[in-house]
């Protein structure tokens, strides 16, 4: 038997490895993707060894991770309940499918990761990995397990010779967290009192707003189909875009957030969130589609924009419905293309300018001089009348007494 386990290297999903060697008696078979959490992923490789893992598997999938699901994501501008543009939830479909081709290619019928059975990311997985392998079998060691908490988890390897002092120069962060090149969260620890100031030590991707530059940054960002393709004339791959916009971004003290969500399996959660490209792709992407989309698709996709959202918070990336979202989405791309002028200036991300060849713009029908004849401003009289015709028939039958 042969489990595929979604490895960080880290002791939680250390103890993991021992714990499915001992209980289930099975070959595991360790999986780490860099997906940019900014952390080595080949020091991952000997501490396998050393447990005993035979075969290991260390994948970069940043390109295909910003390309293949942060870029189609923004493509619709999802945001979960008004504010969390959902870092998490888009990487882990990409982590479920790999998982499952390793699977394959080893002949694993099982997958496990290190998510608990209180949050949402255990959903992600096994909703990812049953869609994409029907038959397969999912191990949640957290929950099946009594290693309830650091010190167990510690004894555990102690009494095993599992070597844990993987980090003992590190101070162990007083966090739940999850990084990769979207975003960096935080939960837990201090963030259980929902009232409670995160501490300005906690952030790590941004400076504060306080401590940003005094002087505004300036950015050029080039679209293709809905896609940013350049930045200040440079052409980029999408992973270098995202990490690019981290940068100057996390810099100027944008991206962070600080809120209570609601998790899919019912509880309210506090995180706190740096997401420093990703608002500037938010901002720069709807400026965009201001000047070429069609009013109608714009607000057609503005009204699916939640559920588009909520399906990939809930882990339904890879289900119909979101595929035929995306199909509607991607469709009305077409004409994103263009130029966005940006200016970054202590937390906040400000549209300076948009520009395109496809742009719907037309000044000389918009212009408050005069148009020559463009538009006639006597149609709108007719245009209102039949629009008011069933208000004004409805208030002669009395309906709108004052
Ligand atoms: N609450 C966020 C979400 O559900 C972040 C989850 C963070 N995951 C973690 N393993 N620390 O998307
Ligand atoms: C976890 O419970 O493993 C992390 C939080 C979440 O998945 O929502």
């Amino acid at each position: 038997k042969k489990v595929v386990l979604a490895y960080s290297g880290g002791l939680d999903t250390s103890v993991i490895v021992k714990w499915l060697q001992e209980t289930y008696n099975c070959e595991v078979v360790t999986f780490t993707a860099d997906i940019g959490q900014g952390e080595e992923v080949e020091p991952a490789r000997a501490k396998a060894e050393a447990l005993g893992v035979k075969e290991i598997y260390i994948d970069d999938l940043r390109e295909e991770f910003v390309r293949d699901y942060v870029f189609p994501m923004f493509r619709a501008n999802a945001i979960y309940e008004g504010e969390y543009l959902l870092g998490t939830s888009i990487a882990r479909p990409l982590i479920a499918k790999r998982m499952i081709e390793i699977a394959n290619e080893v002949g694993a019928d099982a997958i496990s990761h290190g998510a608990t059975g209180k949050g949402n990311d255990q959903i992600r997985f096994e909703l990812g990995a049953y869609a994409l392998k029907p038959g397969v079998a999912v191990i949640a060691p957290w929950r099946e397990w009594d290693l309830t908490s650091r010190e167990t988890l510690m004894a555990y390897c102690a009494e095993r010779n599992i070597p844990v002092d993987f980090d003992s120069k590190k101070k162990k962060s007083p966090y739940s967290m999850d990084a990769n090149l979207l975003h960096i969260s935080y939960e837990g620890g201090l963030l259980e009192d929902p009232y409670a100031e995160a501490e300005e030590d906690m952030w790590r991707w941004s400076v504060s707003p306080e401590e940003a530059p005094n002087t505004a940054t300036y950015l050029e960002l080039d679209y293709q189909r809905g896609d940013i393709v350049a930045i200040d004339g440079k052409a980029m791959t999408p992973a270098e875009v995202l990490t690019y916009l981290n940068e100057v971004g996390g810099a100027n003290g944008i991206g962070r957030l600080d809120i209570v969500e609601n998790r899919y399996v019912g509880m309210k959660s506090r995180g706190c969130y740096e997401t420093p490209g990703g608002t500037i792709m938010m901002r720069a992407h709807r400026a965009i589609e201001s000047i070429t989309l069609d009013r109608e698709v714009a607000h057609l996709k503005d009204s699916i924009m939640p559920k588009y959202a909520e399906l990939i918070y809930n882990g339904y990336w890879w289900s119909p419905e979101r595929k035929m979202m995306q199909t509607m989405i991607d469709e009305s791309q077409e004409f994103v293309n263009g130029r966005v002028r940006l200016k970054l200036y202590k937390g906040n991300v400000t549209v300076v300018g948009r520009k395109s060849e496809n742009s719907l713009f037309d000044e000389s029908i918009a212009t408050f001089e005069d148009d020559a004849g463009a538009y006639d401003q006597k149609d709108a009289a007719g245009f209102i009348k039949l629009n008011a015709l069933r208000l004004r028939i409805a208030a002669n039958k009395g309906r709108n007494n004052l």
